[in-house]
C-alpha cells in the first residue's frame, strides 16, 4: 500500500519524523513541530533539497545537520509520494502530532470535508469563514468545490495551526486567499469579523468543526450567549449560537457536532434554539470511525442550516456508513459520505440512508438521523409488552466487596453477557454490598438483558441474554450494572423467546441501534419502549426456534456444571499431591533430625 493512500501509515511516518527531530536536537514537541512546518514550506517553495542547501536557505530552519539528515529523507519521500490535492490530509497528520494543549485539535477527515462542501455548494465571489480554523482543511474543501475564487476567513487560538492553514491555502487554492487571525471565536461577532476584515454584516457561509467537550475559561462561557444559561458551557454549544450570529441573513452553514448535542436530554434546549433561530436543512450522521483516530472524540454528525427564520422546509436526514477507513485509521474500502451528502442536497430519497421528514417541535427530543429515519414497521411497542424496562445500577467503587459479606449482591456486568446465555463466572468486582438494598432493580428469571452503555455505539445491543438461572445461592440477589438495560415482559413465555430471538437478529439490532443517544453511546428505556416488535414476529409460530433456544441454554448450564466439577476435581487432586509431597518432605526432615 502506498504511503499516500493510507492515513494510518502517513500518521505513523509523520510521528516518526517528528520524534526523530525531537530526539536529534532535544526539542520540545511544539519546537519540533515548528521546524516541520518550516521544512514543509521549504518543500512547497523549492521542492526536495540537500541538507546543506536547506540549512543555507532563508526558511529559518534551526535544525542541526544531524537532525535534518535524520528527518528530511523520509519527509521528502512522504511529500513527494503524495498525490496532488492531499496536502490538507498531510497537514491533518502534521497537526495531529503537535501538542494538543487542550484545544480540541483533531481534524475533520477529508471525505467529510468534501461532503460538507458538496452539500453547501459554494459560489464564486462568496465570503466563507471557519471560526475554528485548525489546518484550514474545511475552507480548503470549500475553495476546491467552488467554480471560481472565494474570500476565505478563519480564526484559531493556536498560532501554529494558523501558520499551517496559511501555508496550506497558498499551496492548494492560491486563487481563494485566506485571511486568518489568532483570537477566540467566542469574542463578540463584531470583533471576530473585524479581526479578519470580513463583511460587517456577516459571511455567506460557515464551515466548521469546533472542539468537543472543551470549555472556554475566558468568561465567554457565561455571558453574551443565550445558550450558556449562566454556567460554563461546552464550546460546541456556544459555537452553534456564535456561528449563527456570524452568518449574514440567508447565509448557510455546515457544523460538525457531537451526537450529544443532537440527542442528550440535557441539551434539548440547544436543538430548540437551532429550530427556532434557523432553518435546519439536513443532518448527516457520520460513521463512528470518522473521528476514532482521535482519542476522546466520539460519534458526530454534520448539521446544515440556513440563517433564516422564515418558512420552514422539511429536514433531510442522512446516514453514512463508511468514511473509508476503520477504527484504527486503516483503509477499509469506499466511503459513502459524499454520496449521502449529495442525496441530502438534492433531496433525493435513498431509503434508510437519506430521507426527508417534516419539521416539527417533537424533533427537539432527538434530531439524530438514526432516530428520525429509523425503520418503524407495524408492530407492538415494547412499552406495551413490558411490565418494566429499566437500567441497572453500578455500585460505587467503595461498595465492592466479597461474596461472604452478609448484604452482598452479585453484580451482573457487560462481561457476563455472551449473546448466547449469561456466563455467571465470577470476575473482578462481582460482589457489592449496599446499605439500602436496590430492591426495585434486582433481576428476575425471564428478564432480557442487553448492553446499554459503551464508548462506541456499535457495542449497544450487541449482546442480548435471557436470565434463565441464577448462580447457586444468589436467587433474587443479582443486580444488573448501570451499563445494562433490562426488559421484563409481562408473563408470556412464547413472546419472551420471540423477543430474544428478534433482538439478536439484524433487524432487532438495528431497531435498538436507532435508540442510541450521546457522543459515547447510551440506551435509554424511554426510547426502547418505543421500539416495535414486528407483528410478523409476534404472530409467527416460533415454537421450534424457542425450544432449540431453551435446549441451548440448558446445555450451557450443564457445560458450566461439568466445568465446575472438572475444576474441583483438578484442585482436589493437585492439593492432594501437594499435601502428600509436604508430608513426604516432613517425614524426610524428621528422619534427618539427630536422635
Ligand atoms: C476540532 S479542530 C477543527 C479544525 C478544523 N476546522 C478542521 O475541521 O480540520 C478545532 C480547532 O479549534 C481551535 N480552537 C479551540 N478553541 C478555540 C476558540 N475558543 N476559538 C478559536 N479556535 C479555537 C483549536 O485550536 C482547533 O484548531
Amino acid at each position: 500500500m502506498s504511503i499516500d493512500t493510507d492515513p494510518k501509515s502517513r500518521r505513523d511516518q509523520l510521528f516518526r519524523i517528528h520524534s526523530a527531530l525531537r530526539s536529534a536536537d532535544n526539542l520540545r514537541p511544539d519546537e519540533a513541530f515548528d521546524e516541520l512546518i518550516k521544512l514543509y514550506r521549504l518543500w512547497v517553495e523549492v521542492g526536495t533539497v540537500e541538507v546543506d542547501r536547506a540549512l543555507a536557505r532563508r526558511f529559518g530552519v534551526e535544525l542541526s545537520p544531524v537532525a535534518l539528515q535524520a528527518a528530511s529523507g523520509s519527509l521528502w519521500r512522504l511529500l513527494d509520494g503524495a498525490d496532488e490535492g492531499i496536502g490538507g490530509e498531510l497537514f491533518q497528520e502534521l497537526a495531529d502530532v503537535a501538542v494538543r494543549s487542550g484545544l480540541g485539535q483533531y481534524f475533520t477527515p477529508t471525505p467529510v470535508a468534501q461532503a460538507m462542501a458538496d452539500f453547501l455548494d459554494p459560489q464564486p465571489g462568496e465570503h466563507w469563514l471557519d471560526p475554528f480554523l485548525g489546518s484550514g482543511l474545511l475552507l480548503g474543501a470549500v475553495a476546491l468545490a467552488a467554480d471560481g475564487p472565494l474570500h476565505l476567513y478563519g480564526c484559531d487560538l493556536d498560532k501554529r495551526v494558523i501558520r499551517v492553514a496559511a501555508l496550506e491555502a497558498e499551496l492548494r487554492h492560491p486563487h481563494s486567499p485566506l485571511r486568518a487571525a489568532q483570537l477566540s471565536a467566542l469574542e463578540s461577532p463584531v470583533t471576530v469579523l473585524a479581526s479578519v476584515d470580513a463583511p460587517k454584516g456577516g459571511v455567506c457561509g460557515i464551515v466548521t468543526n469546533p472542539p468537543f467537550g472543551a470549555v472556554d475559561m475566558n468568561g465567554n462561557g457565561t455571558s453574551n450567549f443565550r445558550l450558556a444559561q449562566d454556567r460554563l458551557t461546552p464550546i460546541e454549544v456556544l459555537a452553534v449560537e456564535q456561528c449563527l450570529r456570524l452568518l449574514a441573513p440567508g447565509g448557510r452553514m455546515g457544523i460538525v457536532l457531537p451526537q450529544s448535542v443532537l440527542s442528550n436530554k440535557r441539551l434539548q434546549y440547544v436543538r430548540e434554539y437551532l429550530r427556532t433561530h434557523s432553518q435546519i436543512d439536513a443532518i448527516l450522521s457520520l460513521p463512528g470511525e470518522a473521528f476514532s483516530m482521535f482519542e476522546g472524540v466520539g460519534k458526530a454528525s454534520v448539521v446544515f442550516v440556513t440563517n433564516t427564520t422564515g418558512a420552514k422546509r422539511s429536514v433531510w436526514f442522512g446516514r453514512s456508513t463508511s468514511v473509508g477507513w476503520d477504527t484504527t485509521g486503516r483503509l477499509s474500502g469506499d466511503e459513502d459520505v459524499r454520496a449521502v451528502a449529495k442525496a441530502l442536497r438534492d433531496r433525493t430519497t435513498l431509503r434508510g440512508s437519506a430521507e426527508g421528514r417534516p419539521l416539527n417541535a417533537d424533533m427537539d427530543r432527538n434530531i439524530t438521523a438514526e432516530w428520525q429515519i429509523r425503520a418503524v414497521g407495524d408492530g407492538i411497542p415494547l412499552g406495551e409488552l413490558a411490565e418494566r424496562i429499566y437500567l441497572g445500577k453500578t455500585p460505587a467503587r467503595a461498595l465492592y466487596g466479597s461474596k461472604q459479606e452478609e448484604s452482598a449482591l452479585r453484580v451482573l456486568k457487560v462481561g457476563n453477557l455472551t449473546g448466547s446465555g449469561v456466563d455467571w463466572t465470577d470476575g473482578e468486582r462481582s460482589y457489592a454490598r449496599f446499605k439500602k438494598l436496590p430492591a426495585d432493580r434486582l433481576l428476575q428469571l425471564g428478564d432480557i438483558v442487553l448492553t446499554a452503555a459503551a464508548h462506541h455505539p456499535r457495542y449497544i445491543g450487541a449482546k442480548v441474554d435471557l436470565i434463565d438461572s441464577f448462580p447457586s445461592g444468589w436467587d433474587g440477589r443479582c443486580l444488573p450494572s448501570g451499563e445494562l438495560l433490562v426488559i421484563r415482559l409481562t408473563d408470556n413465555e412464547a413472546l419472551r423467546m420471540a423477543l430474544l430471538l428478534w433482538l439478536r437478529c439484524s433487524d432487532g439490532r438495528a431497531a435498538i441501534q436507532a435508540c442510541v443517544t450521546g457522543q459515547t453511546a447510551h440506551l435509554h428505556p424511554e426510547y426502547v419502549s418505543e421500539v416495535r416488535l414486528p407483528n410478523a414476529v409476534v404472530s409467527a409460530d416460533l415454537s421450534v426456534a424457542a425450544s432449540l433456544l431453551e435446549r441451548s441454554l440448558e446445555s450451557r448450564r450443564v457445560s458450566e456444571e461439568l466445568q465446575a466439577e472438572a475444576n474441583e476435581h483438578f484442585t482436589r487432586l493437585v492439593n492432594r499431591d501437594i499435601n502428600e509431597a509436604e508430608t513426604r518432605e516432613t517425614d524426610v526432615l524428621k528422619s534427618l533430625q539427630p536422635v
